[in-house]
């Protein structure tokens, strides 16, 4: 476990002496089965004389409400065991003062995939995401990074700015890992009590229904949204609310006005305060 830079910079300096390469996969910790699979996919990337990083920094600039953050889980004890389980070489566990001068004044901003989804109902949580993910990668300086597809607006802008800003790194992302009933895996899943966690697969349930519609050819934005709204919200119980839903061009994530090329359906929801997102595909 390393939780200095300085210490990072030493074993990058013998890293890069001896050829070997670095796969990062940065997280938030509370690691579940969907880390694992980054973990492992990250393994692949380097094989077995290459060194995976997983690093495990619960962001605060990227929270938009204190109570996700307060209620934000970090079983420290269990992340490192499933690291070292895992062959993880280094688990880079910083503060916040190790990461962020009291006066910093300089933030990562996208300004265009951002517009939507994710980006619109969370204010500035994004500038939080590529401002540390950024860091990372420059204290690092991977060859390769590991993030999930769940967050695929993530995804998206973090490929943007590797592009944009030139950054040497290859960005890999890996599919989404799903409980049996189709729930999308979450370090927020373990917040759910029983009776919200029963109901959580109605989000992949709407989802699939909607995009079962393009095998009519639908080609109406309102028609698959109006068709997920109805399966998110019947018989949903008293805390269910839907953030946002909405149906975007799979590549710029700006709203379609005909489902005539690849587009994705996205959604976010809560149960009380636990938010929980998903999307899907439509291929066209
Ligand atoms: O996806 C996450 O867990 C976080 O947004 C990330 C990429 C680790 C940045 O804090």
């Amino acid at each position: 476990m390393i939780t200095r830079i300085p210490d990072v910079n030493s074993v990058r300096a013998s890293l890069q002496e001896f050829s070997r390469p670095l796969a990062l996969v940065p997280t938030m910790g509370a690691l579940h089965e969907g880390h694992l699979a980054l973990i492992r996919e990250a393994r692949k990337q380097v094989g077995s004389k290459g060194t995976v990083v997983v690093s495990i920094f619960v962001n605060p600039i990227q929270f938009d409400r204190a109570s996700d953050l307060s209620s934000y889980l970090q079983p420290l004890e269990e992340d490192l065991a499933r690291c070292e389980a895992e062959g993880v070489e280094i688990a880079f566990i910083p503060d916040k003062s190790e990461l962020y001068h009291d006066d910093r004044s300089i933030l990562v901003t996208e300004s265009l995939l951002t517009k939507h989804l994710c980006g619109a109902t969370r204010p500035s949580h994004f500038d939080g995401v590529l401002t540390i993910v950024l860091k990372l990668f420059n204290i690092f300086q991977p060859e390769v990074a590991i993030f999930g597809n769940k967050d695929f607006q993530q995804l998206a802008i973090i490929r943007r700015m590797v592009r944009d800003l030139n950054v040497p790194v290859k960005i890999t992302g890996h599919p989404t890992v799903r409980q049996n009933d189709g729930l999308a895996l979450s370090s927020r899943n373990s917040r759910l009590s029983p009776e919200q966690r029963q109901d959580a697969p109605r989000i992949r349930r709407a989802l699939k229904a909607a995009r079962d519609l393009n095998g009519n050819g639908e080609q109406k934005p309102e028609v698959y949204l109006e068709a997920a709204r109805k399966h998110l919200l019947s018989d949903a119980p008293e805390d269910f609310s839907i953030d946002y839903l909405q149906l975007v061009d799979a590549e710029t994530l700006q709203p379609v006005p005909k489902v005539n090329r690849p587009a994705v359906l996205a959604t976010a929801c809560f149960y009380g305060d636990i938010r929980l997102i998903d999307h899907i595909k439509i291929r066209m």
